[in-house]
């Protein structure tokens, strides 16, 4: 897969590209980055890439010109890649969007910096904007890398175990089970008794009813869009009205 990263800092890619999983993707031919410094495509001496908002008001707002020239130098004019500004206004950024990227094999990340996008970029470049979060960033750069990385490893062959991916938490719209490894016991804390039991359909259903308990408890939300049988609504229901009576007690 491939990405095509714009950005007026393409050094932030530099070390995390350098390891671990990235790094090995890349040296496997599974992940290709190419970083384009949208400087390099700014008109003039100074080439500028920022100018004063219209209508007055704080901070700088990233031109079009250069942004629109770099992308389509790059992509084409005619492309069907999809190309995302990385954005706090976009939609937020999750493991859905991440299957969803990881559909592609190639994607382009535009990463804005100062106070804003030129609204033309938006409107007639961009065909995607993402957040990864409800948070203002200095600038889009790690964000993309989020997405990157994100993505990538949902890619075949990325993970070194090829069911990795499915067990993950929010893959089946659920926080993921607890895991133990060795020693069984450290400093008096044990491992659960099922995990060493070698039932494998008994472990299936611990893992299961601790990732519904563990998502019930800490994050609710995720409940409503989660793929459940009646069994375990059922049971969902019955924790809830076992928590209810507790704290009405
Ligand atoms: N740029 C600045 N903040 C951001 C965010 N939360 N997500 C994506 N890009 C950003």
């Amino acid at each position: 897969m491939r990405f095509d990263i714009f950005t007026l800092f393409p050094g932030i890619f530099e070390s995390p590209l350098r390891e671990s999983m990235l790094k090995r993707s890349i040296e496997s031919g599974l992940l290709e980055v190419q970083l384009h410094n949208i400087r390099d495509y700014a008109e003039g001496r100074h080439q500028v890439t920022d100018d004063y908002p219209y209508g007055g008001g704080g901070g700088m707002v990233m031109k079009p010109e250069p942004v629109f020239a770099a992308v389509e130098a790059v992509l084409g004019v005619e492309t069907t890649t999809p190309i995302v500004l990385l954005t706090p206004q976009g939609r937020v950024f999750n493991q859905q969007v991440a299957f969803e990227l990881a559909q592609h094999d190639r994607v382009a990340l535009i990463c804005g910096r100062y106070e804003g996008f030129d609204e033309r970029i938006r409107e007639h470049l961009a065909t995607d904007e993402i957040s990864i979060g409800d948070y203002v960033l200095t600038g889009g750069e790690l964000a993309a890398l989020v997405v990157v990385d994100a993505v990538i490893r949902l890619r075949p062959g990325v993970l070194g175990d090829p069911t990795g991916a499915i067990d993950d938490s929010h893959a089946g719209g659920l926080l993921e089970y607890p895991h133990y490894t060795r020693p069984p016991e450290f400093r008096g804390w044990g491992v659960p008794e099922v995990l060493l039991s070698g039932d494998h359909a008994r472990v299936d259903r611990w893992r299961r009813e601790q990732a519904l308990r563990r998502t019930w408890l800490r994050r609710p939300d995720l409940l409503e869009r989660a793929e459940l049988t009646e069994a375990e609504q059922a049971w969902l229901r019955q924790l809830t009205q076992e928590w209810t009576r507790k704290i009405s007690e």
